[in-house]
């Protein structure tokens, strides 16, 4: 719960400012989480991995369970559909040194469902209690908090009696935090999000920290859904893609300042050291084509962002990517 002077807790974890970053499948790696970082951001959660996979060496894994001393506080997140499986993912991810276990029942991709996996499991309440029941297990003997990531309940199907059962099976099983993505499943990433119904988990929930997520746009909007809603933090998803000053912004907007947009020479120098970061992670080969996607991200905060975003497209090469540099942002 939110403290007078605006922090919240995960546990033990005391979190300077309600606007933290969202998992984010291909994005919230550790070169992005230590941007984020500088900017202001005060805890940031990895994309989703694959239980079993979390203890594997290869070139995959080790980039997605990548962490580093300043990346902290860090939640490694899972997903998977077994408690001993979830329970061993968990162990070797306290192992790397992540300050929090989140367990997401809300990833709404096909090849989730169809594997029965992520927001698949909103429709499997007691087998969803049964792994945060394991996994708080494995927390416990590591001193480490667990969370969950859910979404809200199928609008058609089903009462709310899923999310709601669930929700307070986690909660009884020790689980620190809950993260509300408030659009169903089905929805995906399509319409607006129901704030409303983060409103009335928090309002039920009230001694327990509950993250909203869903539509936290602007610097403003995160501000907004704490405040409007009730809950302990905004979760910063599409937000912060290619703007990791966002964070940044939200502090202004907190202090009452109109907030700072990047200079060029500022959006430039942070792409450069993105760059920089992804060479040092994926190595030289992969980097340009993970850096072409953020390009066309940052592009948005250009002020030809049609222009850019056609330049960084066509990026296949580093020396491509320097040239795009070079001649758009100078
Ligand atoms: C590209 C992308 C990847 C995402 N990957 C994950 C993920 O790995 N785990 C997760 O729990 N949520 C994931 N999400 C969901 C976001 O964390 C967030 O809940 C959602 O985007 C709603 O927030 P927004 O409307 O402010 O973007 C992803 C969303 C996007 C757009």
């Amino acid at each position: 719960m939110r403290t007078e002077t605006g922090t919240f807790r995960i546990g033990p974890i005391e979190i300077s400012s309600p606007a933290v970053l969202a998992p984010l499948a291909g994005y919230s790696d550790l070169v992005f989480r230590r941007l984020c970082r500088r900017m202001g951001c005060p805890y940031c959660t990895t994309e989703m991995m694959l239980d079993r996979c979390v203890s594997i060496n290869g070139k995959q894994q080790v980039t997605l369970v990548a962490t580093d001393r300043d990346d902290h506080p860090v939640a490694g997140q899972l997903v998977g559909n077994q408690p001993d499986v979830m329970a061993a993912g968990a162990r070797q991810l306290c192992a790397k040194g992540f300050d929090v276990i989140d367990l997401n029942f809300a990833c709404p991709v096909n090849k989730a469902l169809r594997r029965r996996r992520g927001g698949y499991l909103m429709s499997d309440p007691i087998l969803v209690v049964e792994i945060v029941q394991a996994v708080v297990e494995v927390g416990k003997e590591n001193d480490k908090p667990v969370t969950l990531k859910v979404r809200q309940r199928n609008k058609n199907t089903d009462d709310e009696g899923n999310f709601f059962t669930i929700a307070q099976g986690a909660y009884e099983a020790g689980a620190s935090a809950i993260t509300v993505h408030a659009r169903s499943v089905e929805q995906k990433y399509a319409g607006p999000a129901d704030w409303d119904f983060l409103r009335r988990v928090k309002e039920h929930f009230a001694d327990w920290v509950v993250i909203g997520s869903g539509d936290v746009l602007t610097p403003e909007s995160a501000l907004a859904m704490v405040r409007e809603t009730g809950v302990d933090a905004a979760a910063v998803a599409r937000g912060a893609l290619g703007n990791p000053w966002f964070f940044r912004q939200v502090r202004d907007v907190q202090a009452g300042r109109e907030p700072r947009q990047p200079t060029l020479a500022e959006q430039a120098e942070v792409m450069r050291e993105h760059f920089d970061g992804a060479v040092e992670l994926y190595g030289p080969r992969k980097a340009p084509s993970i850096m072409r996607k953020w390009g066309i991200r940052y592009a948005r905060m250009h002020p030809h962002p049609k222009q850019v975003r056609m330049a960084f497209v066509a990026v296949k090469k580093t020396d491509d990517w320097r040239a795009v540099l070079d001649r758009y942002y100078g």
